[in-house]
């Protein structure tokens, strides 16, 4: 894929749904009693194999354009898959079905494509285990046989990363355990399994711990009832066109009905009140018990200091940290990022990438064991690599559109479909050349 360097971007940009709030919808959807319709289901690649993988074992899923209809088969209603049940590129259906699927009375196998069958998940073995399931891996990687017991063993779980995939695993089984399961997290993560249980009739019980920690707490009881479900746009999707409409100062583009969740929203926050950007929220209101908002954004960037993400916030915007990198080529002060060294292990090691990349296209970065230091930088067009990571693909084409002179290749581009098919033709729709 070819970028070229842009004016400015105007105009209404057309997001996927939210691709973390699809995965959670597919897979309670299946749990519940009776049939959910799921609107703007993500079109995202990880959604559909979430899909995939809940046909395997039983679940009647009907798909029209971007809504699905989803038979629910009950908690206990799963049959037993006739094969491998294939997570493709996608850690969220793989450590959320290990946690559904720990619970079942009978044995299943999780496989995935290379980059997942390289990624840790030693963390969702570790607590199914505690619960009394038993899973067999090569070395904490996947393929992941997991036999199941029914019921599983209720917890109470502290979490050693902050990570939503480990908190809504253990949660999940929790739906099948015989007692009170809990999840203790010291740095909040994004709440939407939280929100989709209780919205599907499931009481979650959130208590303050000592030291500011939250324990958040399921009884395996509950059931939960079908009800209708409407996605909001996906704010990481979102964040691509806002960092571009940000740096591009004749920039006025205009995002419908985009989840502001305030687990997912720091980057709003950063780019806001760190960067001086404008961006503003229009219409809010609530889907689901997810709040939405229309975003807004004009280029506009105002730094006075060097500016540093780090602490409990990276948890809140792990996902948005290569678009952020980018961004801080344009910064006067540039940008430090620290304690994202959760990035090492996501599809693919997202500090190295964006490091490696933001040389190939002549900005000046340091990396760190958990982050990277970017300094202001004239980006020029060169050659770089998605090294099959959707994120470092879009955040590239970014840094195309931001350079001052010469095209960007993006080798590998078509992995973008991994949670936002159609990112080039939407992202051609609002740019502006001359
Ligand atoms: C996700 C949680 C995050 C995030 C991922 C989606 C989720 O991962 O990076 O893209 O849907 O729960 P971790 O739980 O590993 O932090």
């Amino acid at each position: 894929m070819l970028v070229r360097p842009a004016k400015c971007l105007r105009g209404e940009v057309s997001l996927p749904g939210d691709k973390s709030i699809s995965h959670r919808a597919a897979i309670m959807a299946a749990l519940a009693n009776g049939e959910t319709r799921i609107e703007n289901f993500a079109t995202s690649a990880d959604c559909a194999s979430t899909l995939k993988c809940l046909q395997d074992l039983g679940v009647d899923i009907r798909c029209e354009g971007n809504t699905v209809w989803i038979c629910g088969v009950g908690k206990s209603g799963f049959r037993k898959p006739s094969g491998d049940l294939d997570c493709g590129n996608s850690g969220t259906t793989m450590r959320l079905m290990s946690g559904v699927l720990a619970g079942q009375k009978f044995d299943s196998v999780l496989i995935g494509d290379e980059s997942l069958s390289r990624r840790p998940m030693k963390r969702v073995i570790e607590p199914l285990t505690e619960m009394g399931a038993a899973i067999e891996s090569v070395e904490g990687h996947a393929p992941l046989t997991i036999h199941g017991r029914h019921p599983l063993q209720a917890i109470s779980y502290e979490l050693p990363i902050a990570s939503a995939q480990i908190k809504s695993c253990v949660l999940l089984a929790g739906l099948n355990a015989d007692g009170e399961t809990s999840v203790i997290e010291s740095v909040p993560t994004r709440d939407h399994t939280e929100r989709m249980l209780r919205w599907l009739g499931v009481e979650v019980v959130e208590a303050d711990e000592y030291r500011h920690k939250r324990r958040i707490s399921v009884n395996g009881n509950a059931e939960m009832t079908a009800g209708d479900l409407l996605i909001p746009a996906d704010i990481s999707a979102a964040t691509f066109f806002m960092v571009a409409a940000t740096c591009l100062y004749q920039s006025n583009v205009r995002m419908p009905n985009v989840g502001i969740n305030p687990t997912r929203s720091a980057v709003i926050d950063v780019l806001k009140q760190k960067l001086g950007a404008s961006v503003s929220i229009g219409e809010q209101r609530e889907e689901n018990n997810e709040p939405t908002g229309n975003i807004s954004v004009r280029g506009r960037l105002k730094t006075q200091r060097s500016n540093e993400i780090r602490g409990k916030v990276v948890a809140n915007l792990i996902d948005e940290l290569p678009a952020l990198a980018v961004l801080g080529t344009q910064l006067e002060f540039g940008l430090e990022v620290r304690d994202a060294g959760e990035l090492r292990v996501k599809e693919s090691d997202r500090i190295a990438a964006v490091v490696e990349n933001l040389r190939r296209v002549g900005a000046d970065v340091e990396e760190f064991k958990d982050g990277f230091h970017v300094s202001k930088s004239n980006l020029k067009g060169a050659k770089v690599d998605s090294f099959g990571d959707h994120r470092i693909a879009m955040a590239f084409a970014i840094a195309g559109l931001l350079a001052v002179e010469g095209e960007t290749e993006i080798i590998g581009a078509e992995c973008v479909d991994v949670s936002f098919p159609g990112f080039f033709e939407t992202l051609q729709n609002v740019v502006v050349y001359e």
